[in-house]
């Protein structure tokens, strides 16, 4: 429906002050005009009893926030030169493009959305939605929001960077240049937006990006190529990607042993920083029949078994990762309810000599519960030279 631009703007407003306003999106350029901003989301917030807007403009690579109250001039903000605004309240979406010619072409349609209005729901992301390295990755619509499908991994990404930029910051990896490679890489999610994240922290980025799927190359090149980055992806098994020289090594639920394989293949290739979220875990799983008494009730019950040997894994990783000389965190790096592989290892290399309790520790473990794991078997060699275990 096409209406004149002054009676489109009415409405927005009027909606936008209504009690039932959600969220609205401001994005897009109109012909001959400049924004200051790339896009700017605007939400109710509930702050000390009263109700404010919350005001998020985005240049693309960072977010800065601002409340204001109902008598802010929105009016203006709608006509200051962005093509594309909507306005959501519960129950309509109230869609505005405008024309070349200036002319408003609305679209209305029935949602059924809820009022949040807490405060830190939009919380700093390390790369705002409307990034274009989600764009090239078809993450994110038109208007530069997150889609639905997508919201998990986009929030898994986050976090990691968010470890990634916290290790940085405590790490002494103060040079020009920073080589990252993914290992596992899959459709590169992860990969393009840590390049696209150190970028502004690097001179030059050297991004590597290993699947053994053909496909994953093929979709990665092309992605590679709409973002004009120099990225540069392989279809190989982990175990067979040359050697390289390598900061950062990532790897996000490579499956099963490839995590192994990855945190072989870094240590091998002597990364500063390894950050490594397991996925499913099945080789001890065989190995541990039952778990040495006193604590056989640990294993009677399959799902306790299940979950008991995944920590198990994870924690003999770090602990080969510490004899190594790394100094090894577990964390959480993302809620529960986005992902139940939300353990990562990360690992950062220090070259301090390990103590004679830890070698011990290590060493009752395989021998109590009668296990070898196969990190164990592939960093044999390392682990005799650096800790004679
Ligand atoms: C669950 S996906 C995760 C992809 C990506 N890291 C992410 O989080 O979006 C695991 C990926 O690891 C790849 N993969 C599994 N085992 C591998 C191996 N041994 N060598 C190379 N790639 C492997 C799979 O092809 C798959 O794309």
């Amino acid at each position: 429906m096409k209406i004149e631009l002054g009676v489109a703007v009415a409405q927005l407003d009027q909606r936008i002050k209504s009690e039932h306003f959600v969220r609205a999106v401001l994005s897009g350029r109109r012909r001959n005009m400049q924004t200051e901003f790339e896009r700017i989301d605007i939400k109710p917030v509930l702050i000390k009893e009263e109700i404010k807007w919350q005001i998020i403009s985005s240049d693309g690579k960072k977010d800065i926030t601002k409340n204001v109250e109902i008598d802010f001039n929105f009016t203006h903000l709608f006509s200051s030169g962005f093509a594309n605004l909507v306005v959501d309240t519960q129950t309509e979406s109230y869609q505005v493009r405008i024309s070349k010619k200036d002319e408003a072409l609305v679209s209305v349609s029935k949602v059924n959305l809820s009022r949040d209005l807490s405060h830190d729901r939009q919380k700093q992301r390390m790369l705002a939605e409307s990034n274009q390295v989600f764009k090239a990755l078809d993450m994110s619509d038109l208007l530069g929001r997150i889609k639905p499908s997508k919201m998990d991994k986009y929030k898994q990404v986050d976090e990691f960077l968010r470890l990634i930029s916290q290790t940085l910051d405590t790490q002494d990896l103060k040079q020009d240049e920073i080589s990252v490679v993914d290992l596992g890489c899959g459709h590169a999610y992860l990969t393009f937006a840590v390049g696209e994240f150190l970028k502004n922290r690097y001179k030059k980025v050297s991004i590597l990006g290993v699947d053994e799927r053909d496909e994953s190359k093929e979709h990665n090149e092309k992605v590679a190529l709409k973002l004009k980055v120099e990225a540069k992806f392989i279809a190989a098994k982990i175990s067979d990607t040359p050697n390289q020289v390598v900061d950062i090594a990532i790897a996000l639920h490579a499956c099963d042993t490839a995590t192994d394989d990855a945190i072989y293949w870094a240590v091998k290739n002597n990364a500063q920083v390894i950050m490594a979220a397991p996925c499913c875990m099945h080789e001890l799983q065989t190995q541990i029949k039952e778990a040495p008494e006193p604590w056989a009730l640990l294993t009677k019950n399959g799902l306790v078994k299940e979950r008991l040997v995944d920590l198990i894994t994870d924690s003999l990783r770090a602990q080969i990762l510490k004899l190594l000389g790394y100094r090894v965190d577990i964390v959480e790096f993302i809620g529960g309810e986005h992902t139940a592989r939300n353990i990562l290892i990360r690992a950062v290399k220090t070259n301090q000599i390990s103590s004679d309790i830890d070698k011990d520790r290590y060493q009752q473990m395989l021998s109590q519960w009668q296990i070898k794991p196969y990190l164990a078997k592939l960093l044999a060699s390392e682990l005799k030279a650096s800790a004679g275990v």
